[in-house]
């Protein structure tokens, strides 16, 4: 179809599933596969997870792939804590009755890309070892995709993961340095923005309208997530990472972006995975990535409810 054209490359996973839907409500975007990886679960679950999404959402035309099970150098985490041991908090979904298309998550990325030259956008929502197979196995697709958004790291603020590393970094920092030093146009979402983007049940009120089964399991994931907020955070409500990137697609100016030479700690005592921003440009090196370091929150959460309203 016409529009932006997309791949969403994702850890299902609560926050990742609120932004299914969020895509599925903006008609600006052709979504052209969703590749999913380890993350928030194991590669398995969250691809469970990403055919229920879908199926509800009735994008059955999607391809889902499959891709990494595991990190390139690091062995695998899991976050069950944050999203529950089936990756989607207290809700139940139908098991899936569509399948996962032949080709691999990396080979998918591989083949869009070439079909469409300079004109893909991935959204990466989760850690990105997809990605950083495709660009290891297909050297000439870092000149022929477009851009790359990626939910990742934090500059400012503590890290969730560990005190100074985001989890989508955290899970395979070797794959998102790969990513940094691609030369891709790169966009990044990190906690600083996303941990303002706190969602509440005063949101879920506000939903009152939008279709009911949609409502009910935006209801259920986050209550999952709000308690793991306030359980290991002390955070009242849910910080929704994910869709906060994939708002910014269609809607840029929610966030403001600052151009940065961006670094990634690899082997640190205590800061392996924590990425830096060059804000004085103390090392004279050019910038290679734009990091969205304000959001208008208000905005965001108008822009998700009216748009979630929308289906
Ligand atoms: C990121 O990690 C995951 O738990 C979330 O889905 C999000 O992509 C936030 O750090
Ligand atoms: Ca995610």
């Amino acid at each position: 179809g016409a529009g932006m054209k997309v791949i969403l490359d994702t850890d299902p996973g609560i926050d990742d599933a609120l932004a299914f839907i969020l895509l599925k409500a903006m008609p600006e975007i052709s979504l052209q596969a969703i590749t999913v990886t380890h993350g928030n679960t194991t590669v398995e679950k969250c691809t469970t997870n990403a055919l229920k999404l879908v199926e509800l959402l009735g994008m059955r035309d999607v391809p889902v792939a499959m891709g990494a099970t595991e990190p390139l150098v690091k062995t695998l985490s899991v976050a069950e804590e944050t999203h529950g041991d089936t990756g989607l908090g207290h809700a139940v979904l139908p098991n899936p009755t569509t399948t996962i298309v032949e080709s691999n998550a990396a080979n998918l990325i591989i083949d869009i890309v070439n079909a469409n030259p300079g004109e893909i956008t991935i959204l990466c929502i989760g850690p990105v070892t997809n990605l950083a197979l495709a660009l290891l196995k297909d050297p000439t697709l870092r000149k022929k995709i477009k851009n790359v958004v990626s939910m990742a790291g934090t500059i400012h603020y503590p890290g969730n993961a560990t005190p100074s590393s985001e989890y989508n970094v955290f899970c395979d920092p070797e794959s998102f340095d790969i990513l940094l030093r691609s030369g891709i146009d790169l966009t990044i979402v990190p906690l600083d923005v996303t941990y303002q983007c706190l969602f509440t049940k005063a949101h879920i009120e506000r939903l009152a309208g939008a279709r009911e089964d949609v409502c009910n399991f935006i209801d259920r994931s986050t209550a999952f997530y709000m308690e793991f907020h306030a359980e290991y955070q002390g955070i009242q409500g849910c910080a929704i990472n994910d869709p906060l990137a994939a708002a910014i697609l269609v809607k840029p100016d929610l966030v403001k972006m600052r151009d940065y030479y961006v670094d990634i700690e690899l082997h640190g005592e205590f800061t392996t995975a924590k990425i830096s921003a060059d804000h004085f440009n103390a090392s004279g090196k050019a910038p290679n990535a734009k990091v969205a370091m304000e959001v208008d929150v208000d905005a965001f959460m108008d822009f998700f409810i009216e748009r979630v309203k929308t289906l």
